[in-house]
């Protein structure tokens, strides 16, 4: 077992000696300001947290694919970020919002092709399943962000349609990041499973802490817009919850439907939205839903033949985040 002050030095580390090619500067110097950024890297965090877990040393092969993750997620905030038209991520301006929506398309999509060129790295001995894991993962996520763009013009989602969705764009690249680390580490393929189980439900766990913190978080901490998934229309846990418990679906669609096209109406309308939110109870509900997903990954390994502290802690930490 690694423990984990090891492993977040062994992160910095990697990002801190990460390289992408110089030239042409518009085309990289955007994956060099978001990498450089940095977000909290929970992804190659868990897969040397899960590699870890089965080795008293990492391989050195763990390094790209774990780099692979958070370039592969790095990419698909900047594409997010125009779909979603948010103008702050990570506390600062946006690739769309600091160059213009071409150049990041076009970064982003150099950027996949780097988060293969990484995860192409692999030792043999598993390769093929890093990689078509890794593919089918990455098809995944782009049918998840399908399905949050089509449900922001539905008022008739469903819960069970919700975490379909956020199975897709958020929890299969977390539960992917863990399976890796168990992969390269050689583990047993029942541990392999397991480990993407764990990975699945704290993703769930996670997005529901995202669309909480949406609304309810502290900007400066959180790095992002407050109040962006209800100026979205945005199907969040939030509002499918609403939906579920309002006696008066009119009355709650009506403020999710308010105009907001000025920064007083945008005001006005997120006000709005959380005085509904907060009568009916939505979030400690909210809380309460991820307390259950974090129990269901820890269940997921609990009968791992190793000591599962590492997870229990990594957890812990996800789930009381603040940004
Ligand atoms: C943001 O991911 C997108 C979601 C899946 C909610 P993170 O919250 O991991 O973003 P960074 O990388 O720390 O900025
Ligand atoms: C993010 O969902 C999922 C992906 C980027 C694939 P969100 O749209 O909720 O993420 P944030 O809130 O912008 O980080
Ligand atoms: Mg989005
Ligand atoms: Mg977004
Ligand atoms: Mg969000």
């Amino acid at each position: 077992m690694i423990d984990a002050k090891l492993i977040s030095a062994e992160v910095e580390k990697l990002f801190a000696s990460i390289e992408f090619t110089s030239e042409p500067a518009g085309l990289y110097d955007p994956l060099r300001y978001m990498i450089g950024i940095g977000g909290k890297r929970i992804r190659p965090t868990l897969c040397l947290t899960a590699c870890g877990l089965f080795r008293d040393e990492l391989p050195r092969e763990i390094h790209d694919c774990a780099a692979a993750l958070e370039v592969f997620h790095t990419f698909t905030l900047i594409h997010d970020d125009i779909m979603d038209r948010s103008p702050l991520r990570r506390g600062v301006p946006t690739v769309w919002k600091k160059w213009n929506e071409d150049t990041a398309i076009l970064s982003g999509d150099v950027m996949l092709i780097d988060a293969y060129t990484r995860i192409a790295k692999a030792p043999s001995k598993c390769h093929s399943e890093v990689m078509s894991l890794f593919s089918r993962t990455a098809a995944e996520v782009c049918e998840g962000q399908q399905y949050d763009m089509e449900f922001e013009l539905r008022s008739d989602v469903t819960m069970q349609e919700y975490e379909k969705m956020i199975g897709l764009k958020t929890a299969v690249l977390i539960a992917c990041s863990a399976e890796i680390g168990a992969l390269v580490a050689d583990a047993d393929p029942k541990s392999c499973e397991a480990l993407y189980r764990y990975g699945y439900q704290l993703g769930m766990a996670f997005q529901v802490a995202d669309d909480y913190l949406d609304a309810y978080g502290d900007e400066k901490v959180f790095g992002k817009p407050i109040g962006g998934d209800i100026i979205n229309g945005k199907k969040s846990w939030l509002t499918i919850r609403a939906l579920q418990k309002t006696p008066d679906k009119d009355v709650f669609m009506d403020a999710f439907n308010m105009e907001a096209a000025t920064p007083e109406q945008c005001k006005d309308k997120i006000l709005k939205v959380k005085r509904i939110y907060d009568a009916l109870d939505i979030p400690s509900d909210a809380r309460a839903e991820i307390r259950r997903y974090s129990d269901l990954a820890i269940d997921a390994v609990k009968d791992l033949p190793c000591d599962i502290t590492p997870l229990r802690d990594f957890s812990e930490k996800l789930i009381g985040r603040a940004k």
